[in-house]
């Protein structure tokens, strides 16, 4: 799906760049962006943090020898980028990157820059067409081979009305045994109230925010072995590889983390 950017209406992508210190967004993300600080002052620890899990996860995939990467709901290319990260491990890995979002299509160009040795491709899809994410990722990937599926940040953001599990099953019942697949989730479990304001005024601006609890991010993994040490907060998963984000132990990150097998 490509399409015209809208900036009529905050759009995920876009904010999330806010949050992160970035310059492509538009008054409408800033807006409603402030609007979420009031709710939460630590929103932008929380995106640093969430980006720190990816670069861990990436980390711990490349050394423990995967090198085929699907990442879906990329955002805004932002360093280091996943493939900077496997592909500084094993400079052979192959990345496909998918979001639905046309900002992401419009800078690409610069999540395009790999080595010569891997791949590094860019899809314009919808993660609620898994057949479509599918079919571009079997033009750049051996899906006989593992695969680390990385869905990270983006599943709160796609209803249960959406099918959310129903397609994490999907996408996964496409990869082979060895494969893995990295989650990370906005939670409501430990700010209700907070979590009950965003989720409205966002409803209220067009954006779903489908929070979910431990229980129901637990089961995006059903059939797979959770590597150690299972369901975490984002930064409490791995710490040790890489650096704390400043802030990041001043109160509660709503948010889960895991990575887990395909047996
Ligand atoms: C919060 S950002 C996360 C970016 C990156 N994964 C990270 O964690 O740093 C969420 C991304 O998911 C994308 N997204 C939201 N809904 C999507 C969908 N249905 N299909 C594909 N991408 C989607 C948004 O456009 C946005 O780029």
């Amino acid at each position: 799906m490509t399409g015209q950017i809208d900036t009529t209406r905050p759009h995920p992508a876009r904010m999330y760049d806010w949050y992160l210190g970035g310059k492509d967004n538009y008054p409408v993300d800033e807006e409603m962006g402030r609007q979420m600080l009031t709710l939460d002052p630590r929103v932008p620890v929380m995106a640093r943090v969430n980006r720190a899990f990816m670069h861990r996860a990436t980390r711990w995939l490349a050394r423990n020898g995967v090198r085929q990467f699907l990442d879906v709901g990329t955002g805004i290319p932002t360093e280091p980028n996943l493939h900077q990260v496997a592909q500084g491990i094993a400079p052979d890995a192959r990345v496909v990157y998918c979001d639905n979002d046309p900002i992401v299509l419009a800078h690409a160009a610069a999540l395009l820059r790999g080595t010569d040795e891997g791949a590094t491709e860019y899809l314009q899809a919808d993660v609620r067409d898994p057949d479509a994410v599918l079919e571009g990722a079997r033009k750049v990937l051996d899906l006989t081979r593992p695969v680390a599926l990385s869905l990270i940040a983006l599943l709160h953001f796609v209803s249960d009305e959406d099918g959310a599990h129903d397609l994490v099953r999907r996408l996964l019942a496409e990869l082979p045994s060895g494969s893995y697949l990295v989650v990370t989730h906005a939670t409501s479990d430990f700010t209700p109230e907070e979590s009950k304001a965003a989720t409205e005024k966002l409803r209220a601006a067009g954006v779903t925010l489908a929070l979910r609890s431990r229980e129901e991010f637990t089961r995006f993994f059903d059939g797979l072995d959770l590597v150690e040490p299972g369901v975490e907060v984002p930064h409490r998963w791995h710490p040790e590889l890489g650096e704390p984000v400043p802030g990041q132990d001043d109160g509660v990150i709503p948010g889960y983390g895991a990575v887990a097998r395909k047996p």
